[in-house]
């Protein structure tokens, strides 16, 4: 079976409760008619159930009568979610009547169902920019005991299967943290030890990725990534971690054992931890285009409840995709 097919088949199993913010944009709605036709996740959409359903008539969609549809204007929860968010920022100055419209928009009200227990995972994106996605997360759902910093994996998969575990490589962080410090670092490589297991199935073998191998080349820049690879070994003392490493000696077995003989990772990994986002999301668009490697993400991690953000040129396959990664990420949590 495939990576994609058994992400979805282990989300069938707990049948989490995913809403999706943008419940009339085209793709999003024809992704949660599939996602209910294979009983993959249930769905909760916020809008009009008029608007809602004249949409799903409109593009013929059999299966939206088994979405909960929450009305905002409705929703006999609004008022206690205005306390949850007064009261989660009152140190920002958050006050009732600026939460009253904020709740209005879907993506805080998505964030707060959450928040309250009211559902387990969230996707959107398909018509939002990314900080609009990820900033009702990153203030009201925040992070994961222990971490705090949020930071985007992809399941790199590769034509050529030598590579990593059987052709699958998780990148990170390709998505989110422009500029991590050494501890964010570490939190970082942590925290996709985690996706890797939990979504890609694999056990972890990192590489902390550089310009130089084991002093090799003498940089702040190459001390960062030496201090957040001894940072993440005493987070997590049994993760299999290598650093600092070049990409060449951390994934071809040869130059692994030339320029840092004796590792078990260097020439060996299967995920790969770039010091910046602008290496992380460079190197994955790279891979991506010019090995015509797929790219599966960002699968946002280090969210206390998983929230995934789209590209807007997403299609119906990768929002269903992403749906059934958030759900694995919920079940998992
Ligand atoms: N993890 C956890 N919390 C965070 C993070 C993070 N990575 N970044 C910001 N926050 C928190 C802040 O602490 C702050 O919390 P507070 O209000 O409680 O103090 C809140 O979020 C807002 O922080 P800002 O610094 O104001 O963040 P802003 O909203 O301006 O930006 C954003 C956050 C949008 C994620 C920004 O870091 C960003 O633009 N990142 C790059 C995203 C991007 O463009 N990626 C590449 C494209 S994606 C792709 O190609 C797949």
């Amino acid at each position: 079976m495939n990576l994609l097919k058994e992400i979805k088949e282990k989300a069938k199993v707990d049948n989490q409760r995913i809403v999706l913010p943008e419940s009339t944009e085209e793709r999003t709605i024809k992704a949660a008619d599939q996602i209910l036709a294979e009983r993959i996740a249930q769905i909760i959409l916020l809008g009009s159930p008029e608007e809602i359903m004249k949409e799903a008539k409109k593009f013929n969609l059999k299966h939206i009568d088994q979405a909960t549809i929450v009305y905002p204007q409705k929703h006999d929860k609004i008022d206690h979610y205005i306390s949850m968010m007064v009261e989660l920022r009152k140190h920002k100055g958050m006050t009732s009547d600026e939460a009253s419209k904020l709740i209005r928009d879907p993506l805080y009200l998505g964030t707060l169902m959450i928040k309250n227990g009211d559902a387990d995972g969230e996707v959107a994106g398909a018509m939002n920019a990314t900080g609009d996605v990820l900033r009702p997360a990153f203030q009201y759902v925040k992070t994961f005991p222990g971490i705090t910093v949020v930071s985007g994996a992809f399941i790199m998969i590769l034509k050529d299967k030598e590579f990593g575990n059987e052709g699958l490589i998780i990148f990170a962080d390709c998505a989110v943290h422009p500029d991590p410090t050494e501890s964010e670092l570490a939190e970082i490589a942590v925290a996709t030890a985690k996706t890797t297991k939990a979504i890609a199935g694999f056990e972890p073998r990192i590489a902390m990725l550089s310009f130089s191998t084991k002093g090799s080349a003498k940089h702040e820049l190459v001390d960062k990534v030496v201090n957040a690879t001894q940072i993440a070994r005493k987070m997590a003392p049994e993760l299999k971690i290598e650093g600092e490493l070049q990409a060449d000696a951390a994934i071809i077995e040869s130059i692994g054992q030339k320029k840092a003989s004796g590792s078990e990772i260097a020439g060996n990994a299967n995920v790969l931890i770039f010091p910046s986002l602008d290496a992380g999301n460079i190197a994955y668009k790279l891979v991506q285009r010019l090995a015509h490697a797929e790219a599966i993400g960002p699968i946002l991690q280090g969210m206390a409840a998983p929230i995934n953000d789209l590209s807007r040129g997403c299609s119906v396959s990768d929002i269903v995709n992403m749906i059934a990664i958030t759900a694995n990420q919920a079940a998992g949590k």
